[in-house]
């Protein structure tokens, strides 16, 4: 019986996958972090593939005939799992070689218009401006006209690849990275361009002048700032005028700090983009760890009666905050911005509106 295995097979593509290799009568080991159970019938390791050490240890003395690895997404995984394989599969076939549904394509499917990135959304150091890659690359294989899709990104943060974030936000640094955020997207203008987060170590006007000359040598067309008080925005706007278009603040039920920021934007009549609106990466902010709120429970009622999901009630939430907001959910699986795209199709009530506002924490 050949031995089949899956790196990352437990979800969509990957069981899939899986099924059609045991219909065939192939044996499959799945490899994943554990978060998800591994599909029926198979031999399941639960290690960390990007752990060199840890995936060698806990292959021991396996050998297999195929090893299919869905989400190699970059040099450093690829590397890692070319030594841990190495000597025990007869072929080693990458992700590349498999067409996965990715998140960018499904968002581009379920009528999304808006796509946010930076060069910063990267793990490994060395790889700034992979995910604006994966949604350049998204764009140019969708087969479609995309010309209506706005493309955001960001730039003036760094990752030294140790989980940490920088920040350099001097006009000397904004300008290289917005050229090569620029040549990596493919385009001749960046549809907008967002400095990521104020540099405390450079004056604001400054960071602020260098978009103005971004915009002046027309490598952007429009500006957008995150991370910002309402003093930033109002000098920023004061700089840029109508060429400043939005504010990027974190903002969900959970995190309403910046209510100031949401009513100036509105005011000035500028986008807002609440980031991690779903509260952050891999959980709720309705599922906190001290058990239901009242905003919880208010939630999950809500949805219940609309047939939605917290998540997609918080949203159509949001999206009645302002006129001028535009969430910007996350999303690795397919099936989650599918979700967070029909959030749109539920109106909520005005009386809907009020209980949730009064289940919620005081705001800022
Ligand atoms: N400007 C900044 O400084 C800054 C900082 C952080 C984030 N951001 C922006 O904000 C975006 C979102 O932030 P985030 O990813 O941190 O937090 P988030 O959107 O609040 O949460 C993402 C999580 O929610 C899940 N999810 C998404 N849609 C869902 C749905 N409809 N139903 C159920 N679960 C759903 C995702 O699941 P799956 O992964 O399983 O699909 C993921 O675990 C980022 O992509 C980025 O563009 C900006």
């Amino acid at each position: 019986m050949p031995k089949f295995c899956v790196i990352g097979g437990s979800r969509y593509v990957g069981k899939l996958l899986v099924k059609r290799l045991q219909a065939a009568d192939h044996q499959v080991t799945v490899i994943n972090r554990g978060s998800t159970p591994a599909p029926a019938g198979t031999e399941h390791l639960t290690v960390d593939r990007n752990d060199e050490a840890a995936l060698s240890a806990a292959l021991g003395s396996a050998t297999f005939d195929v090893v299919i690895d869905q989400i190699c997404y970059t040099p450093v995984q690829a590397a890692i799992a070319a030594r841990a394989f190495h000597g025990r599969t007869r072929r080693y076939v990458m992700t590349s070689t498999i067409e996965v549904y990715d998140p960018a394509t499904a968002a581009l499917d379920a009528g999304v218009t808006l796509i946010d990135t930076a060069d910063s959304y990267h793990w490994y150091a060395g790889e700034a401006g992979h995910n604006e890659l994966l949604v350049a690359r998204a764009l140019a294989r969708y087969g479609r006209d995309t010309s209506h899709v706005l493309v955001a990104t960001k730039g003036g943060r760094g990752r030294p690849g140790d989980g940490s974030w920088t920040v350099n936000a001097t006009p000397a640094h904004l300008k290289r990275a917005a050229e090569a955020s620029r040549k990596r997207l493919g385009v001749e203008a960046i549809g907008l361009y967002q400095l990521h987060k104020p540099d405390p170590s450079v004056p604001w006007a400054e960071s602020v002048g260098a978009l103005r000359e971004l915009l002046d040598a027309g490598t952007i067309p429009a500006a957008g700032i995150s991370n910002v008080t309402t003093a930033q925005i109002r000098q920023a706007h004061a700089i840029l005028g109508d060429a400043l278009v939005s504010v990027q603040n974190q903002y969900s039920p959970a995190v309403r700090d910046s209510e100031p920021e949401l009513r100036l934007s509105t005011q000035l009549g500028l986008a807002f983009l609440p980031w991690s609106p779903l509260g952050g990466i891999s959980r709720s902010s309705l599922d906190g760890p001290s058990g239901p709120t009242s905003a919880t429970i208010a939630f999950h009622r809500i949805a219940a009666e609309h047939g939605a999901s917290p998540q997609q009630i918080t949203l159509a939430w949001l999206l009645t905050r302002s006129p001028t907001v535009i969430p910007v959910p996350g999303a690795s699986r397919p099936a989650s911005i599918q979700s967070s795209a029909r959030a749109v199709e539920i109106e909520l009530s005005e009386e809907e509106q009020t209980q949730l506002e009064d289940a919620l924490p005081l705001s800022g």
